[in-house]
């Protein structure tokens, strides 16, 4: 079917308390890995595509192959910019043929994210494009954007409901204490703040970071109100490990196919484990 945004996504995802996950896209084994693990698992998806993947892999060929992988299938599949730095950048998403977009105004005061954000929605809405917004600062290292632990904030509750409230978002992406790129104790996550927010408004709130999250952790979130997970990081190792790990063995190897298949395996198998314990399997 062709891409889809992801308002009924969310919806479905909120009413039935599961997660949908968001597998972001950095090349053409990427989004074969995430399509052949939600076409195993009839798991409804979405492709994550930052900024910075898409100066990468050229932006013809990631709205065209998410468009390839969605028309083959019968299985629900968003194409949503991931952390979009601008008005200007998520309006050129949408007329390239994104379905969903994301604009990341957690760094600007509390009144200026509102009013950008409420107006993407506005002309978003319009188009049948799905909007993310973001609150507070999620830490970690994801493409250009890097943000010490010590700044990183936790979103204030009261904050977040009146962002909601004023920009009518489809999904909510509030800091709550995970961070881009792998962790090196255990996430402290704010449940607290997740299930204060999620009480207040009719939409699910997103958890960035997904990678390296302790999968009770995952279970807790969702009952508490999350509805949409991203991954980047997981897969992102899965495909270097097993490269890694094939061109050591056989330094003679020199067909990319050769090792860039077991990759794609092995990203297929971290992005079914992450339908499973999200809850969105059989939800197609
Ligand atoms: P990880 O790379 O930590 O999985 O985070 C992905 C993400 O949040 C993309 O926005």
């Amino acid at each position: 079917m062709p891409l889809v945004p992801m308002t009924e996504l969310a919806q479905q995802a909120k009413r039935e308390q599961f997660a949908i996950g968001q597998f972001n896209m950095n090349n053409l084994e990427f989004a074969k890995a995430i399509m052949e693990a939600a076409e195993r698992e009839r798991a409804p998806f979405i492709y994550g595509v930052s900024e910075g993947a898409m100066k990468y892999m050229g932006e013809r060929y990631v709205v065209a192959l998410a468009r390839a992988a969605a028309e083959a299938s019968d299985i629900p599949v968003v194409l949503h910019l991931d952390h979009g730095s601008s008005f200007e950048s998520v309006m050129h998403a949408i007329r390239l043929g994104f379905t969903s977009v994301m604009f990341d105004g957690s760094h600007l005061p509390l009144d200026e994210n509102i009013r950008i954000t409420r107006d993407i929605v506005r002309v978003a809405h319009a188009m049948g494009i799905s909007v993310e917004g973001e609150l507070g600062t999620i830490g970690g290292v994801e493409d250009d954007l890097s943000v010490a632990d010590d700044d990183a904030h936790i979103a204030k509750p009261e904050e977040a409901i009146r962002f909601y409230e004023e920009t009518g978002v489809d999904v909510l992406a509030i800091a709550v204490g995970t961070a881009h790129g792998m962790y090196k104790g255990k996430p402290h996550i704010r449940f607290d703040v997740i299930e204060e927010v999620a009480r207040a408004i009719p939409v699910p709130i997103v958890l960035h970071g997904g990678s390296g999250v302790p999968d009770e952790d995952i279970r807790l979130a969702i009952e508490k109100g999350v509805g949409k997970i991203n991954v980047n990081t997981e897969n992102q190792i899965a495909m270097t490990r097993t490269i890694r790990k094939m061109l050591q063995e056989k330094p003679d190897l020199y067909d990319p196919r050769k090792y860039l298949g077991p990759a794609i395996e092995a990203m297929r198998e971290v992005v079914q484990q992450k339908m499973r314990l999200f809850g969105s399997s059989q939800k197609a």
